[in-house]
């Protein structure tokens, strides 16, 4: 039974939850929020430490202090290592391995918990259903993790394979069934969690590397769920509504990128969209030449501008130039022209990646504009500066029905009155197809590694 003391701790723990969540929202409140998020799980963290003693005041039987304390160590230690030594780019792969890291506990809880389950088919059932969907998640967020680390680059597919998945489902769903209403047999649950960590090997698989941020995500979703059928069979507060959180953010995230790649999430998971569209040939405009452009032209064109609008994109984040973006930025306001950046929901390969890009350079948030927010403005923009983004930009999503992006919103460059992209040659971003924009009349191509481009650009602006 828990204790008022302990009980009001994990209901502050919650609401520090929740509000950390709110504020991460933006971007200028949400260092704020991870911080208030943190100390929402420090609080439900020593708020545990008591539930440790039994009824008596003595230890829980069996519990090893030194055991805890030594894990605690460990966990701080990685957890700070972690945090500390990840460069941005690699944040992906280490939000994958955190979290398969959480849904592999979450099956663990319920390994250790199904053992009490004899006669309980309730209790049973919650156990057996967070041990399948957090070995799914631990399994799944390791090949995640090993694609986002290019270990394994290629999708693997082989034939029926979504036949083999749909059979292995359905052989946990009965064994699992099985479980939940015989409620024993420990070695049989330990089978059923080996089937559910192949399942989430084979699912994630075929999946290519760059749609690993909406895997990840939902993966996330699926151990938030996991956490919270732990909750609830162990009567915890804290990891029911903690649980539910990451369950319906990650689910609501999942929705969210997806909405904005205009992809039901089932392409997605058996879709392999790369592969479809990588010999697709969208091209029923007629295209027109490609007009380049040298870094002092652009500097001019930039220097006599009143408001230039700045789109990046993936190739800014390979470049790694966002100092030097915000190095040209400060030249132009310096000069009284008018900057903003046009955000889309999903430039760059994970949520909020341009954001978290320019933010490391302190580039101002009030810069920071919004897809649906700058759009309306475009017409009035003297420049658009396209740096390293590609499908982002692309009229075709607006007008080739036949385009696999078709119906994407975008950030409506062509409608500036001149457009820059900077990018190395002209190879396609993600999706793989023709972008209508670089053979646009206002369109010129300044052609070369974006960090290259924008510090011969910075030297132009200033010398015009
Ligand atoms: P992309 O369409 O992927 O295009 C990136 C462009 O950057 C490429 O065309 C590439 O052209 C250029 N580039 C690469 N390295 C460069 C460098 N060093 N210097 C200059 N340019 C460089 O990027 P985007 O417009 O940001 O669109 C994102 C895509 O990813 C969308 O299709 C989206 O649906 C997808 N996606 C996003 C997410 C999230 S959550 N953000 C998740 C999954 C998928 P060159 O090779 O010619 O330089």
């Amino acid at each position: 039974m828990m204790s008022t003391p302990v009980a009001l701790a994990y209901l502050a723990a919650s609401v520090l939850f929740i509000v950390g969540i709110r504020l991460i929202s933006s971007p200028k409140s949400a260092r704020r929020g991870n911080l208030i998020a943190a100390a929402g799980m420090l609080a439900a963290f020593i708020a545990t430490l008591p539930l440790l003693h039994g009824p008596g005041g003595g230890a829980v039987p069996g519990m090893n202090w030194l055991l805890i304390a030594a894990g605690i160590g460990v966990g701080l230690g990685l957890g700070a290592y972690g945090a500390y030594s990840v460069k941005m780019t690699a944040m992906p792969q280490m939000v994958a391995l955190f979290n398969g890291l959480g849904g592999g506990a979450a099956a663990l809880v319920a390994a250790m918990e199904f053992r009490h389950a004899e006669g309980r088919v309730l209790f049973a059932t919650a156990m057996v259903f967070a041990g399948i969907i957090g070995a799914v998640s631990f399994s799944g967020s390791v090949i995640a993790f090993l694609k986002l680390e290019g270990k394994l680059e290629k999708p693997v597919t082989y034939p029926a394979q979504q036949i083999v998945n749909a059979a292995l489902l359905l052989c946990i769903g009965a064994l699992g069934a099985f479980l939940a209403l015989s409620s024993h047999g420990i070695g049989l649950f330990v089978v059923l969690g080996a089937l559910a960590l192949v399942l989430g090997v084979l699912m994630v698989l075929p999946i290519g590397g760059a749609d690993m941020p909406v895997v990840i995500s939902l993966l996330n979703s699926f151990t938030g769920l996991a956490v919270a059928a732990d909750g609830f069979a162990i009567s915890n507060v804290a990891m029911i509504i903690a649980g539910t959180l990451v369950g319906s953010s990650g689910t609501l995230l999942t929705l969210f990128m997806c909405k904005a790649m205009n992809r039901p999430v089932t392409n997605v998971l058996f879709g392999a969209f790369g592969k479809t569209v990588a010999n697709g040939e969208a091209t029923q405009c007629v295209l027109g030449t490609v007009k380049p452009i040298q870094a002092d032209e652009a500097g001019l064109v930039l220097s006599v501008a009143q408001q230039v609008v700045i789109v990046p994109g993936y190739g800014l984040a390979v470049a790694q130039a966002q100092h030097v973006i915000r190095e040209l930025a400060d030249e132009l306001v310096r000069r009284g022209v008018e900057v903003s950046y046009a955000i889309h929901p999903v430039a760059g390969r994970m949520p909020g990646h341009m954001n978290v890009l320019l933010a490391e350079a302190n580039v101002p948030y009030e810069q920071l504009v919004e897809m649906e927010a700058i759009n309306p403005q475009m017409e009035r923009a003297d420049v658009c500066l396209v740096i390293g983004a590609n499908d982002v930009v692309n009229p075709a999503a607006h007008e080739d029905p036949s385009s696999p992006i078709h119906g994407m919103p975008i950030i409506e460059a062509e409608k500036a009155r001149t457009v820059i992209v900077l990018k190395r040659s002209m190879g396609k971003g993600f999706a793989g197809i023709e972008n209508y924009l670089f053979y646009r009349d206002n369109c010129r191509m300044l052609f070369g590694d974006a960090k290259a481009s924008l510090q011969a650009l910075v030297a132009a602006v200033k010398a015009a």
